[in-house]
């Protein structure tokens, strides 16, 4: 068992991996709605990454304490542009970050071993994670947001796919 403040920060962590799903999948269906495919495509690959990472969590708390579901926030419709969106991205996987940091800390000052061990995974992946993100931000800074840039980062990002990612 975990304690019950642990408890609390590991479902609220399971409703913020949902609410950046929510974030991810509101994303795609705006980059679909102004014409930009790849973009729609590479939101709908990040939603599926996250509800992995919902998954995690939730089976983990299954193990080792009760899951609490919680009301998941709106998510915010419509960007300016795509350059937008990737500030976007980029300031919320940050603050993702964090609140992983805040948890992990939490499981250190618990002396909760088996919670860290468990962070771990999350604080690997979310150097990863802020790293794509930056890299596509910087060509979208570089080729341009708009016009031919726009249009060939479009088609790199049509390429994306799912694959579940590592567990070990
Ligand atoms: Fe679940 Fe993108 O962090």
């Amino acid at each position: 068992m975990v304690s019950d403040k642990m408890a609390k920060a590991l479902n609220s962590q399971l409703n913020f991996e949902l609410y950046s799903a929510y974030v991810y999948l509101a994303m795609s269906a705006h980059a679909d709605s102004v014409g930009l495919k790849g973009f729609a495509n590479w939101f709908q690959v990040q939603y599926e990454e996250e509800m992995f990472h919902a998954m995690k969590f939730f089976n983990y708390i299954m193990d080792r304490a009760e899951v609490e579901l919680e009301q998941i926030d709106k998510p915010r419709k419509t960007y300016k542009d795509a350059l937008e969106m990737f500030e976007e991205t980029l300031k919320h996987e940050q603050e993702v970050t964090s609140r992983i940091n805040e948890l992990a800390s939490l499981a250190i000052d618990e002396k909760d071993h088996a919670t860290s061990t468990f962070l771990q995974w999350f604080i690997n992946e979310q150097v990863e994670e802020e790293a794509t993100v930056k890299e596509i931000l910087d060509n979208l800074k570089l080729a341009g947001a708009t016009g031919a840039g726009l249009f060939m980062i479009n088609g790199e990002l049509a390429a994306r796919t799912f694959t579940p990612p590592a567990t070990a």
